[in-house]
């Protein structure tokens, strides 16, 4: 769903020129953005070059404080809210509804450098651009770091968002347990994050979030700005299975209830599953634990997460239903136990046109190529444009190589995406 009844944020914007003087001619600067991506991501950086800052683990916790730290030093009145997310706000010329901006910093565990974090401070050097022009908007603008959005450690993916909006009870989200059997609104506490805001403290007039592609497109068009239109609908599944353990050299293969067999079976029927609906269908098992897991004992459990996506909510529907259809004949033909549990379910999202059309319109000002498309990635926009019209700006991922160390995206790139947001969001905010 995209919504929304109020606000009309990107509709009738063509044309409308920025009241302040200031405001005309301003520029990012590309030096400071750079450098903050590094210093953010030196935080929680592995042997391998990853970013491993999984949400509210105490890596999460120094990447929050470096972000509050350079939030309060650019003049943000920083605000913390009761599942985490973190707003810094600029004050406008008038006290209306805020145009919002940013994304998320944690990462997965083994991410790259940008995932998250260009939305967070690509949003901060528009602050500190229009800080030194001494600018003033009209509108408030909010940089927002939404908790917990990439859903490694606890799902669901984007949970401080779609608690924010109210899509997700707050006790739920905080009883949320995650992989390692702590609970989500103990280690908010424990790292200094359980704010005392209420959720959904700003009712945006527009929300705008700058992120790299994490897939092919752009790279391979040679495309510089993406004006994000939409974004895929998400489906996460646990499944669990039980079986029988006993002796790999003794037990004929009649007799056996192989938790690990069905694990495999499951990961290469979803393989089929995508190739059988084609187009846009993708199917990811991501996550494989087996028990005892040992070489010479069939596993007595597995479980599997199911990540399946599809831009299209009915043909979404129709993989979910031929993996429950495959998952029930699975049980029967193996005697074994499978049990599934939901993670996440989101629907395929629209976001809003004229906002796309505003950032098509200043990649163009500026001499970028530019092309609508759709995301594949969830973002804390998709939960966002349940309560005001949203877009994203998405820069290319060099391979389209992402949730990997080696995820990149050129300097240039960077710094043309933060442009594009310096001149959206000003024009929003005017
Ligand atoms: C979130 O990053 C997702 O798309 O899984
Ligand atoms: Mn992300
Ligand atoms: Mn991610």
């Amino acid at each position: 769903m995209s919504c929304c009844g109020h606000g009309h944020a990107g509709h009738d914007h063509a044309g409308s020129a920025p009241a302040d003087p200031a405001l005309a001619g301003l520029a990012i600067r590309p030096d400071r953005l750079l450098d903050r991506l590094e210093q953010l991501a030196a935080i929680g950086r592995t042997d391998e070059g990853a970013c491993c800052r999984l949400a509210l683990t105490d890596e999460d916790r120094a990447g929050r404080d470096l972000v509050v730290s350079w939030m309060r030093e650019l003049g943000l009145e920083v605000r913390v809210d009761r599942i985490g997310n973190i707003f810094g706000v600029r004050r406008g010329s008038e006290d209306l509804a805020p145009v919002m901006s940013g994304s998320h910093i944690d990462t997965v565990r083994t991410g790259g450098r940008f995932d998250g974090n260009l939305g967070v401070l690509g949003a901060l050097e528009v602050v500190e651009t229009l800080n030194d022009a001494g600018a003033r908007t009209r509108r408030p603008l909010v940089v927002a770091v939404f908790t917990n959005e990439e859903g490694a450690r606890f799902a669901p993916d984007m949970l401080g968002s779609l608690a924010y909006v109210g899509g997700l009870p707050l006790q739920q989200a905080l009883d949320t347990v995650g992989i390692d059997g702590k609970r989500l609104g103990d280690e908010l506490e424990r790292i200094g994050y359980a704010g005392d805001a209420g959720l959904g403290l700003y009712r945006p007039h527009a929300f705008v979030e700058l992120h790299i592609e994490q897939g092919p497109v752009l790279d391979l068009e040679g495309v510089r700005i993406g004006a994000v239109e939409s974004l895929q609908g998400i489906s996460w599944q646990e499944v669990s299975i039980t079986g029988q353990s006993n002796h790999a050299g003794t037990t004929p293969m009649r007799l056996r209830h192989d938790a690990g067999y069905c694990a495999a079976a499951i990961g290469t029927k979803l393989r089929e599953i995508a190739r059988e609906l084609g187009g846009d269908q993708v199917c990811t098992m991501g996550m494989v634990r087996l028990h005892p897991n040992l070489i010479n004992v069939i596993a007595a459990r597995a479980t599997v997460t199911v990540d399946i996506r599809n831009t299209d909510e009915a043909r979404l529907q129709e993989a979910e239903r031929r993996f429950a259809d495959f998952l029930e004949a699975l049980a029967h033909a193996e005697g074994v136990k499978i049990e599934t549990r939901r993670l996440a379910r989101f629907e395929p999202v629209r976001f809003d046109d004229g906002i796309a059309r505003v950032v098509e319109r200043h990649a163009a000002s500026m001499g970028l190529s530019c092309r609508r498309m759709t995301s594949g990635a969830g973002h804390d926009a998709q939960m966002l444009a349940r309560i005001c019209p949203t877009a994203m700006i998405f820069v290319p991922s060099i391979g389209g190589i992402s949730h990997n160390p080696a995820e990149d995206t050129r300097p240039e790139d960077l710094a043309a995406g933060a442009e594009v947001l310096l001149r959206t969001l000003v024009e929003l905010a005017s």
